[in-house]
């Protein structure tokens, strides 16, 4: 029996080694390791051995078959080395890569980076301040007192818990969704010295309807530059350099008198058509001019509030609407089309 195994084995390591496909192995496979192979009715009879026999032929038989089978997946491995095709596997690395999807920044984000840009190259610090104000800043400290006519321009969203009012003194102060970034030049204010010059561009909120040229949460853009002798005519200047690099053509700056609390002389602000350059046309409505924002010469009630002496400082102030310049740059139409999520929109920028 012993002698029968072995001659198995070696036979069929033979005929295993010296098979070209897998057609021919299988074959192989089925001879030396099938059901009805001899090497199986080899096994099947081992119940039939005695005692000791019956072990060492069972061991021997167990180890041949071993044998054979690391022969045959040796022999499978060979095979598939051989039959792989590298002409069909091959890369073609100039074919253009599968086109990703990338997001980007939004309009607005993208506006204010250019801005924050133009004017950090212009001398000017960016300053922040909280979305969610107080009474103080963003009405008292800016000269507009609680009963005035004035406090109506902003229509305001108030935080009505008691739990959302702070201490000021021995009064309660209520808590509001600030309703334009000027009271940042107060917190800024309050921590400085002149000169500086400063930007805080953020976000505000009103209490009203929205139509296409009004929205309840937009972004403003501030500006303040305060030392001994600031006047109007810097003014003039700083504006018509950022207009003319933002529109990316030389641009004039018109001022009209106007009324702020908290700026004295207050004005208006246009610049030159960006469409026309002034001549008259549609965008302008034939007038040559485009509504900015407003400005003027910072009060001197509001110094006094920030901490300063009165009389010691001169400085501007200005405040426009950062989707209203984008619309004007871009000439879209609605203003609810920034909040709106549609990508459609926001992929142009
Ligand atoms: C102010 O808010 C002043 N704080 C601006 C200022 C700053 C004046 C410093 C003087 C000195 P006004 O309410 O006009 O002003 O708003 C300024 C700009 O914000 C507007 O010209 C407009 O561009 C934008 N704006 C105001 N309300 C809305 C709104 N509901 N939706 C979109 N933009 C708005």
């Amino acid at each position: 029996m012993k002698e029968k195994i072995e001659k198995i084995k070696s036979e069929a390591l033979v005929e295993i080694s010296s098979a070209e496909s897998f057609d021919v192995a299988e074959e192989l496979r089925i001879k030396y390791l099938g059901r009805k192979s001899e090497f199986t009715n080899i096994l099947k009879g081992l119940k039939d051995l005695e005692g000791d026999e019956r072990k060492t032929v069972g061991q021997l038989a167990n180890i041949a078959k071993a044998e054979i089978e690391s022969a045959f997946a040796q022999k499978e491995k060979e095979l598939k080395e051989k039959s792989f095709d590298f002409a069909a596997e091959k890369i073609d690395v100039t074919m253009p890569a599968k086109k990703m999807k990338r997001g980007h920044l939004h309009p607005l984000t993208k506006i204010q980076n250019e801005l924050e840009d133009i004017f950090t190259s212009m001398g000017f610090e960016v300053a922040d301040g909280p979305e969610v104000e107080t009474e103080f800043y963003n009405f008292d400290a800016l000269n507009i007192p609680k009963d005035h006519p004035a406090r109506d321009k902003w229509d305001t969203f108030w935080l009505k818990s008691e739990a959302q009012s702070v201490e000021r003194g021995a009064q309660k102060e209520r808590i509001l969704l600030r309703t334009h970034t000027s009271p940042v030049q107060i917190r800024f204010m309050q921590s400085h010295t002149p000169p500086f010059r400063i930007i805080a561009p953020g976000k505000c909120f009103r209490n009203e309807a929205t139509d296409a040229t009004h929205e309840h949460s937009f972004y403003q853009f501030e500006a303040l530059m305060v030392g001994d002798d600031v006047n109007v005519g810097n003014f003039k200047y700083v504006a018509q350099q950022f207009f003319s690099r933002f529109f990316k053509k030389e641009i004039t700056v018109r001022l009209r008198p106007s009324y702020f609390p908290f700026t004295e002389p207050s004005f208006e602000f246009d610049i030159s058509c960006t469409v026309c350059g002034g001549k008259g046309c549609s965008s302008c409505k034939n007038t040559g001019w485009l509504e900015v924002g407003g400005a003027g010469m910072v009060n001197q009630a509001v110094f006094e509030a920030a901490g300063y002496p009165r009389g010691k400082y001169q400085g501007f102030a200005w405040g426009f609407g950062l989707e209203r310049l984008l619309m004007m740059r871009h000439k879209i139409n609605d203003i609810r089309l920034f909040n709106s999520g549609d990508i459609r929109f926001t992929k142009q920028f």
